[in-house]
């Protein structure tokens, strides 16, 4: 991308497209092309075609999506379908038509299969149904990663689009309805330390593993797939790097300054033992993760602390 050129970050208020727009002017970029929600709903076909059509930027970060954790997902389906394709329709089409020279879409881990091989290989998206919880998501996720391949293959588009691995960091969301796993983690920790909670329960035996990204590393991500891919297959984006969920737990506990006892609960449900991405793509493309999980976590923390006080 060059450095004048005008970017626009869809979702740019969300954890990960604050990340993009962070990573965007540490680098030097300074035309931002920025609208909240409540400026510009992408569900809204006139309203986005008249943005791209008056803005006409030149690169376009799609991260803005509805995005919820398992309750919200199973609670309304239709919805989490219905808005992310709207979304996806809309963003796409307008930026061809606009003559958007790249733009770069984001995927979801949960497009793929529920039973998948592990670590989870690009060739096996749409070779199953994926976990029926968030099946409305993950479909939408399917949709428009295969609209961005379509799009190059018809028109020769330069969409592509990338699945990156579980994110966190500044800015997520900490709300206990909808927080992930990480948020959910340091709010339990940091309430066990307040209430001098002598021990704290983990679900699960603790023994199922999972990868984390740090955002930081997501957009670093982003940016090396807008100058160095043009395929029109999706890609996978993790941290190559897994962590069982009591050695998370310990970690976060020690962050945070919790002295207690952690105990599992093994008559739990762990969820899947193993949720993998196979970066062996984007690796050999040339970029890899940087952040490790410790220093991430304390950056979250940080941020906590200072925003809620
Ligand atoms: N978080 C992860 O672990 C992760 C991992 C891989 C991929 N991704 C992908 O990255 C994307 C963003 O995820 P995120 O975690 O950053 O989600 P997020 O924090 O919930 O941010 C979503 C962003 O999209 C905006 N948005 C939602 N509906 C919109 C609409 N109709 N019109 C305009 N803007 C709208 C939101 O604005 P409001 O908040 O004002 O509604 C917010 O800025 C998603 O597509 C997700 O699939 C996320």
């Amino acid at each position: 991308m060059e450095k004048n050129a005008l970017i626009y970050v869809a979702g740019h208020t969300g954890l990960v497209g604050s990340a993009i727009v962070r990573k965007l002017r540490a680098e030097g970029y300074e035309r931002l092309l920025l609208r909240t929600h409540a400026e510009l709903d992408l569900t809204d076909a006139c309203a986005t075609e008249e943005f791209f059509q008056t803005q006409r930027p030149d690169y376009v970060f799609a991260a803005a999506g509805l995005v919820g954790g398992i309750k919200a997902n199973s609670e309304a389906p239709a919805d989490f379908f219905s808005v992310n394709m709207a979304i996806a329709q809309n963003v796409l089409w307008s930026a061809f038509r606009s003559g958007v020279k790249k733009l770069l879409y984001l995927g979801s881990a949960c497009q793929y299969p529920k039973e998948c091989a592990q670590p989870m290989k690009e060739e096996q998206l749409l070779t199953g149904l994926p976990e029926i919880t968030n099946e409305g998501y993950a479909l939408a996720k399917i949709c428009a990663c295969r609209l961005c391949s379509y799009m190059k293959r018809q028109y020769g588009a330069n969409f592509i689009s990338a699945i990156p691995a579980n994110a966190y960091g500044p800015n997520d969301c900490f709300d206990p309805q909808r927080s992930h796993v990480i948020p959910a983690l340091i709010m339990k920790y940091l309430n066990a330390k307040k209430t001098g909670a002598p021990r704290v329960e983990l679900w699960g035996t603790g023994k199922a593993l999972r990868e984390f990204l740090f955002t930081d590393d997501l957009a670093d991500g982003c940016l090396f797939l807008m100058d160095n891919y043009d395929g029109d297959e999706t890609v996978n984006m993790g941290s190559g790097r897994e962590i069982s969920i009591l050695e998370l737990s310990k970690t976060i506990g020690r962050i945070v300054g919790y002295e207690g006892e952690i105990v599992c609960d093994p008559d739990k449900p762990d969820g899947m033992m193993r949720r993998m991405l196979d970066s062996g793509r984007i690796n050999a493309l040339g970029w890899r993760a940087k952040t490790d999980i410790v220093s991430g976590l304390e950056q979250v923390r940080d941020w906590y602390l200072k925003t809620n006080g």
